[in-house]
């Protein structure tokens, strides 16, 4: 691809703003491949500012990455939050504190207000998550990403080899039960398809790099733990990659699309922003069995 566009960097932990590219115009295997790299070298996350897109254009920019949930080729996601899902566009997981014209809510209202990591109860969690912000507040609505590949790097070499043999469970019940209103919660979601045993440490398919794969929005324990035990670790895990040091935070402008690694990020919506208008649309890539 020709670089006609400018990369700049949002923080010493690597993610970037790209200024002057239309993602639209990544389409060969050669430009997609660019922007992987550049994804990679970024901590996992890439602005692309000033996009204009139709929600087809925003599905085909994701695609290049892999399958969708919610596409022909891919699963959907879990049944709570089909309510969420864009009438026309099942790819499409609307984030919003709007109401249509009949008092039906546009997205999930205060989506994410809370450290996770998409998807990561099922078997192949997300990979990117591409996130376009179509209305955003003038301040706040921000969203937090912690890397999770730096937290992992500063830990002792006796923690990590700790860590390293250690597996967790990842269950969307613990969402369910803390964030989600009951009568919303859909009971089929808890026939073990949103159940799955992750590695505390996982290694990057890209780059071989290691990160910590835990997180409080969906980890219940570790795997052969007692509750006790597993809160002692998760929480001082928790207490770590939450550092200040390690956090990245977005400062939404409209029209941007975030695309962010969820195998390398753990990430936090902040909620502070009352009433005022957001409304953002997300895809979400089918990554690998974490291993
Ligand atoms: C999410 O967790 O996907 C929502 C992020 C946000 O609203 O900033």
């Amino acid at each position: 691809m020709k670089r006609n566009f400018h990369v700049r960097r949002l923080s010493p932990l690597g993610p970037s703003e790209i200024i002057g590219l239309d993602v639209n115009s990544v389409q060969d295997q050669e430009a997609i491949n660019e922007i992987r790299s550049l994804w990679n070298e970024s901590g996992g996350i890439l602005v692309f500012r000033d996009q204009d897109l139709t929600p087809e254009q925003h599905i085909a920019f994701s695609r290049n990455f892999g399958p969708l949930f919610g596409g022909p080729d891919g699963v959907p996601l879990q049944d709570t939050v089909s309510r969420y899902i864009h009438p026309d566009y099942p790819e499409i997981y609307r984030v919003s504190n709007q109401v249509d014209t009949v008092g039906a809510p546009l997205g999930r209202a205060r989506a994410g207000t809370y450290w996770h990591s998409d998807v990561s109860f099922r078997e192949r969690p997300a990979s990117a998550s591409v996130l376009y912000g179509k209305q955003v507040p003038n301040v706040g609505g921000d969203t937090l990403f912690a890397n999770t590949q730096a937290a992992y790097e500063d830990l002792s070499q006796t923690m990590k080899e700790t860590l390293t043999p250690l597996r967790a469970v990842h269950d969307f019940a613990v969402a369910a039960a803390t964030q989600y209103a009951k009568p919303i919660v859909i009971d089929d979601d808890f026939d073990g398809t949103n159940r799955a045993v992750h590695p505390v440490v996982r290694t990057h398919a890209d780059t071989g790099d290691k990160a910590l794969f835990v997180n409080p929005g969906f980890t219940s324990h570790l795997y052969g733990f007692s509750v006790n035990e597993s809160a002692a670790l998760l929480g001082f895990l928790y207490g770590h990659l939450t550092r200040p040091e390690f956090i990245y935070r977005h400062r939404w402008c409209e029209n941007d699309l975030l695309m962010w690694d969820n195998r390398m990020n753990i990430h936090y919506a902040v909620a502070d922003y009352g009433d005022a208008p957001r409304y953002l649309e997300r895809t979400t890539v089918i990554g690998e069995q974490p291993r």
